[in-house]
This record gives structure tokens, sequence and C-alpha cells, in this order.
């Protein structure tokens, strides 16, 4: 099975970017799954429900959030109808929505999508190690899911190493998000999960973490806030990761970064290109 899973997006560019080349990228590459961080696709905060659609359509089978999930304040609302997109499993009880979901693949399997969020240097909320372990030993690999991805939305690289060695040999990959900067970590672990620190965004990375650079240059200068945190809007990068799964066990074979367009060096899976 070919999985592709793809950065949070920011704002208007990075949106278009991906809209635009997801049909592209599922016919090019065949891919069977495609996952993406939808947390900062709105302006940079959150994601309203045309666009949810709109990214759906493009090519998305599951769109993951984190801590911008509820920044569109109808995504309460709205996300209680929309079973492809996944909030935080670790949120307090009784947030609206669902922390992961099982999805059907283009090649017939079952694909289990879990988002998570860490804790170091984030707002404390449910233990993310313990919310995905109950997740995965009710959902099996290869006995309640065919695959196992793991969005985990967190600020801090030990942590989200912590937890995919955790999980290591019992999901198909772990995924860092939140940074919004592809890191060159990307392997498979011993025991078959794939791995990356932070897949990177998809906008424009000339900015600060997909905004334009006045405002938080200003914040760091002054403390004091002159306006609001605008997305740039310069061209943007597709960052992701691609991931090759063996059907049968439901583990990763191999892992390549997936990057164009915009200002970063471009990558693209070679094993996927033979
Ligand atoms: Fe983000
Ligand atoms: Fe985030």
């Amino acid at each position: 099975m070919r999985l592709l899973f793809l950065g949070d997006l920011v704002g208007r560019t990075g949106r278009k970017a991906v809209i635009d080349a997801l049909p592209g990228l599922r016919k090019r590459y065949k891919l069977d799954f495609v996952v993406v961080n939808g947390e900062n696709a709105a302006g940079g905060f959150g994601i309203t429900e045309a666009i949810l659609d709109e990214l759906l359509d493009a090519g998305a089978d599951v769109v993951t959030l984190g801590n911008h999930a509820f920044d569109q304040k109808e995504t309460l609302v709205y996300i209680e109808r929309q079973d492809r997109l996944i909030r935080p499993i670790n949120f307090p009880k009784g947030t609206p929505g669902k922390g992961a979901g099982l999805f059907r693949a283009r090649n017939g399997m079952d694909v289990l999508v879990i988002n998570a969020m860490g804790r170091v240097f984030m707002t404390e909320l449910d233990c993310p190690f313990r919310a995905i372990d109950n997740e995965i030993c009710a959902c099996k690999l290869k006995q309640g899911a065919d695959a196992i991805f793991i969005d985990f939305h967190a600020e801090a690289t030990s942590e989200k190493q912590a937890l995919a060695h955790f999980v290591d040999g019992r999901a198909t990959a772990v995924v860092g998000t939140h940074t919004h900067s592809p890191t060159s970590d990307e392997r498979v672990l011993g025991g078959g999960t794939a791995y990356m620190s932070d897949a990177g965004m998809c906008g424009d990375y000339n900015s600060v973490l997909g905004m334009d650079t006045g405002e938080p240059v200003n914040r760091f200068l002054t403390k004091i806030p002159r306006g609001r945190f605008e997305p740039a809007e310069g061209p943007a990068t597709i960052s992701g990761l691609a991931i090759e799964v063996d059907d049968r066990t439901g583990l990763s074979t191999r892992v390549a970064p997936l990057r164009m367009g915009g200002v970063l060096s471009k990558a693209e899976p070679a094993f996927w290109v033979e």
C-alpha cells in the first residue's frame, strides 16, 4: 500500500498548492491513501467546512488537526457530521468530534488514523501515550486494521521519538506535525514503524512558520501585539512523507520525503517513480 502524508497546510497559498497538486500526485504515485494535516488551512487558524470539502474533493482521504483544531468556531458543530476530519484524541472528554477513525483505502485495506497532541511545551491534555495505546490495543494491526497511521502533533522532538518507539512494531507510521519545518530523520524503526519527527508544512517557507514575518519579529522584539498574524502569500512548498507499506504485515518497508514547489529543495520518493 502507498500512503502519503502532507504536513500542516498554511493559509491560501498552502491550501491551493495542495488542492491543485493532489489529483496529479494520486495518479502519478498510484496512491492508496492520503492524509493531510489541516489545522492551519483557514488563514492560518483552523479549518472551515468549505475548505475541508475542497481538500476531500481534491483527493485527501482524511484530514487531521492539532492545537488550532477549533480556531474556526463552526468546526465545533460540523466536525460531528464530517467523518473524515479527526482532531487530537487526548482532548478533554466531551470535546466534539473524534480522535481516531477507520477508513477504507483505494486498495480495499482498512486504515486506522489517529491524531494526538503532545504535552511538552503545549497545553496539558490527557496522556497521548495512553490514549494511543488504548486505541491500538482495541484495534490491533492486522486484526482490527490493515494499517495504523498516527499524526503526532507535538512541539518536542523527544516526545515524538519516545512515542514512535513506544508503538514501534504496533503501528505503520508515526509522523510529527506542528513545528512546520521538515526534519531529515525519516526512517523505518527496528520494529517496522515509519517515523519522521516533522513532516514540515505546506506553505510559504519565506515566513515564520508560514506567517508574514513582520508581526512575529515585532512580537519577539517588543512583546506588544501590533497587528494580526497573516499567512505569507509567496509560492508554497508542499512537504510530506511517502510511506510504502507491506500489505501482509501492515508495517512499513520504505519511506522518503516529498517536497515540491516553493523555495525548499525538491525531494521525490524514488521508489515510487522507478
Ligand atoms: Fe500547524
Ligand atoms: Fe500546531
